[in-house]
């Protein structure tokens, strides 16, 4: 098992509020070589730094992690958005899913090719539809019928994601069952705790590399990619989505802390579970209600970083917590 952080966080919410706004954001759980390392940790400290300008403001949970996640959507470093990963065919195929602790209303979108941000395009189904869940064509005609505006599918792709498809096609690399190499490119989320004491949870990947045309991970399917409960937390996975659906990990984490473990031991015990169960491995961020937070991997590595007390953690390394004053 690699890194886990925990804390409690302190009180920095507007004067009346008796609550402390936290957000952690990854930025995918994967063997991520060193010619995207500072990259990506660059990318998971600016994005933390956008959903916590929100939170700081007194600002809702559910906008703070909508917020982060465009950023990393947005930023072609990570697999999601720009930079999205190609399947088999080398298109795009894009997941997101987003989720709201009050209530736990949810929304989800599966297999879309030309919209930069889907986590935005999960937000409307969650607020404008009766339905959880739309895919492919069917969420497209939603985001036309929303005015959303699409994009051409080209444009996500990144000539880094065309090289790695060119180079690896000839593989069948989608379903190993070890996560922990290069061949894979996972997943962004953010959780988060706003003044008010409420948490959401928001996911948005690519897939894996050469997937087959169709295939669905972790990432839109409720309690596996994402989970919110005011109850309990929130959490965002990231990894080998076939172990994560088998292990429903989010909500499995949130079980454990039901059972009176901190957010730390309870993503400890279940990505151990994963491990063990189903040889998978992954990464988690959590947040509970009350702003302890943890972010756990057990791949070599996963940017991650973390706004509590006005003040940014981030790491990349197994064990790594670095921190400094946010400006
Ligand atoms: N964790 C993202 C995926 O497997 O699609």
């Amino acid at each position: 098992m690699h890194t886990i952080v925990a804390m409690q966080s302190g009180p920095h919410c507007r004067q009346n509020s008796k609550m402390s706004a936290v957000i952690v954001v990854h930025g995918g759980a994967w063997a991520i070589p060193d010619d995207l390392a500072k990259a990506s940790v660059d990318g998971v400290k600016a994005a933390a730094a956008e959903g916590f300008a929100v939170l700081r403001n007194g600002g809702a949970a559910m906008d703070a992690v909508e917020s982060a996640v465009r950023a990393l959507e947005d930023n072609d470093v990570f697999n999601a958005g720009h930079g999205a990963t190609l399947n088999a065919e080398g298109e795009v195929e894009m997941d997101a899913i987003i989720m709201d602790g009050r209530t736990l209303a949810c929304g989800a979108v599966l297999s879309v090719k030309n919209i930069a941000n889907p986590v935005s395009l999960a937000r409307a189904v969650m607020e404008k539809t009766d339905h959880v869940a739309l895919t492919d064509t069917g969420a497209n005609m939603f985001a036309q019928s929303i005015g959303m505006a699409t994009v051409p599918t080209d444009e996500l792709v990144t000539s880094y994601q065309r090289k790695e498809w060119e180079k690896h096609k000839k593989y069948l690399t989608g379903v190993k069952e070890d996560f922990n190499t290069q061949w894979a490119h996972d997943t962004v989320g953010a959780v988060a705790v706003d003044c008010s004491g409420n948490v959401a949870c928001a996911t948005s990947t690519g897939g894996i590399r050469n997937k087959m045309v169709g295939r669905v991970g972790d990432s839109p399917v409720i309690g596996c990619g994402g989970y919110a409960d005011n109850l309990s937390g929130a959490v965002s996975c990231t990894g080998h989505g076939e172990s994560i659906l088998k292990v429903t990990l989010a909500r499995l984490i949130l079980s454990h802390v039901e059972q009176g473990k901190s957010v730390e031991e309870a993503s400890n015990m279940a990505l151990q579970y994963m491990g063990e169960r189903v040889r998978g491995a992954g990464g988690v961020v959590v947040v509970s209600p009350k702003g302890q937070w943890a972010s756990a991997f057990t791949t070599q590595r996963m940017a991650w970083a973390a706004v509590a007390n006005e003040v940014l953690y981030y790491g990349l390394e197994p064990g790594e917590k670095r921190k400094e004053h946010l400006s």
